[in-house]
């Protein structure tokens, strides 16, 4: 089944002169199950891209579906309610909440999503068990090494049990080995739990496990790969 359907997407910053568009006409489907890498050099647009299919930012031009809804016709509660629901996010540089302990910064979606604080809890630390770091709850992120921060950004991305994870170079500041746990753990996800994968990364190592590549190249995606 089509769990993302994007036709034509364009996405221009800037007015006048200054206008530069920065994808220029994207047609992709991502299915059910998939593990989805996108590759392309610096400046490519695949973090834009990402960004598009994940509801983080609005294209200029085109369609999107993503599990059946169109999504840019939602309205921004409904929006951000399907975000909560529906998606999961990883970014490169974790985005944690420095004063907040493990345990709390992945309560926080799961209480914004209606649960009470200790269902909430039970559930982050259920979460937090889920990708190696048990006994880690009460680390504040200072406490935690890169790689297991990470860990906690793809604990708190999957506490919600999204149908799409999406992920913007994970692996970009960390060493290769916790990189490699880190890929590790998404493959996993993918593998066990058929968590559908949308993953943004440079380097061809990290997309081994990945069932297609689609590479990027100027605002276009110019090739295709199944692994
Ligand atoms: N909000 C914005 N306003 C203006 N230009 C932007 C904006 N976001 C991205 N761009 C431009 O779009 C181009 C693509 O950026 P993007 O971040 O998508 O690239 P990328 O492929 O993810 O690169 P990297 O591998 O370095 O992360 C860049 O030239 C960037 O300057
Ligand atoms: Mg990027």
């Amino acid at each position: 089944m089509e769990l993302i359907q994007a036709h034509n997407i364009r996405r221009s910053f800037g007015t006048g002169d200054l206008r530069t568009e920065v994808l220029k006409g994207i047609d992709l489907t991502v299915h059910e199950g998939e593990y989805l890498g996108i590759m392309g050099k610096s400046g490519a647009g695949k973090s834009t891209l990402l960004y598009q299919l994940s509801l983080l930012d609005t294209p200029t031009e085109g369609a999107i579906t993503v599990a059946g809804v169109d999504i840019l016709t939602l309205k921004e509660v409904k929006r951000t309610n399907f975000r909560l629901r529906t998606l999961g996010y990883v970014f490169q540089d974790y985005a944690l909440v420095p004063d907040l302990t493990a345990a709390e910064n992945v309560l926080l979606p799961i209480v914004m999503r209606g649960a009470s604080y200790a269902e909430a809890l039970s559930t982050a630390n259920k979460s937090i068990d889920e990708v190696g770091l048990r006994g880690k709850y009460n680390n504040l992120p200072s406490e935690l090494s890169g790689g297991e921060q990470q860990r906690v950004a793809i604990a708190r991305a999957i506490a919600g049990k999204p149908k799409i994870l999406f992920a913007d170079e994970p692996t970009a500041n960390l060493d290769t080995a916790s990189g490699q746990t880190v890929i590790d753990l998404i493959t996993c996800l993918n593998r066990e739990y058929k968590l559908t994968v949308v993953m943004v990364t440079h380097e061809r190592e990290y997309a081994a496990n990945c069932h297609r590549l689609v590479h990027m190249e100027d605002g276009l995606l110019v090739g295709e790969e199944q692994l």
